[in-house]
């Protein structure tokens, strides 16, 4: 959130999917127009990470973690949507939170407020994966957003074109994308509230 007169908020998505057709994107894609004025998302490609190798960590890591980092590091908040991987949550999206982690306990992603999203062809929407992705970030000490799980169940029959197009779906993402909206605001205020 900047200083300016006219406030704007920054979100990074990112999707726990790096195949073309992801499901999981698409839904990222459609979220812009949920948004109120001033507010942005980002989509941060997972695609060019690689795995996680502490060797090559540090302050200069290949540049596509460095480039996720930034754009999670000049981001408000985040918004994930993920596949569930064998009841759990894909590799890729580990993998990039570990990156992102570093240095522990005072990474990019600390006390950044994240909205969590699963979806799955299949009829659980890829809740299982949920308390995976959670505890990765609590662990990082970002802030997952407390509220009912956004998991969209038969998430293929509501996608057309590479877009998410079920209004009831888009409905409840909105409520979502407004919590997690009105958390950046209530941690911004706090941040300016000078200290009793
Ligand atoms: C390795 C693997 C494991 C999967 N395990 C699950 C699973 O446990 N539960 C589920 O609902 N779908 C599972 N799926 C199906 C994914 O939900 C499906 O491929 C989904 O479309 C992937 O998300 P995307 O469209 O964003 O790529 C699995 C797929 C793969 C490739």
């Amino acid at each position: 959130m900047n200083n300016d007169h006219q406030p704007t908020v920054q979100l990074v998505a990112i999707s726990g999917s790096i195949r073309r057709a992801s499901n999981c994107t698409a839904v990222l894609r459609s979220l812009q127009p949920l948004l109120p004025a001033g507010v942005t998302l980002h989509i941060a490609p997972l695609d060019a990470i690689p795995p996680y190798n502490a060797d090559l960590d540090g302050d200069a890591p290949p540049e596509p973690v460095a480039a996720l980092k930034r754009a999670i590091a000049a981001a408000d908040g985040i918004v994930l949507c993920s596949p569930e991987y064998n009841y759990g949550m894909p590799g890729v999206l580990k993998n990039a939170i570990d990156w992102a982690s570093r240095p522990g306990f005072a990474s990019p992603l600390k006390g950044k407020p994240a909205l969590i999203m699963t979806a799955s062809p299949g009829t659980a929407g890829g809740v299982r994966a949920q308390a995976q992705i959670r505890d990765a970030l609590a662990a990082t000490l970002a802030r997952p957003l407390v509220r009912q799980h956004v998991a969209i169940a038969n998430v293929a029959s509501r996608i057309q074109d590479g877009r998410l197009v079920d209004a009831s779906t888009l409905d409840f993402i909105r409520v979502a994308l407004d919590e997690l909206l009105a958390e950046i605001a209530m941690l911004a205020g706090a941040r300016r509230r000078p200290a009793a």
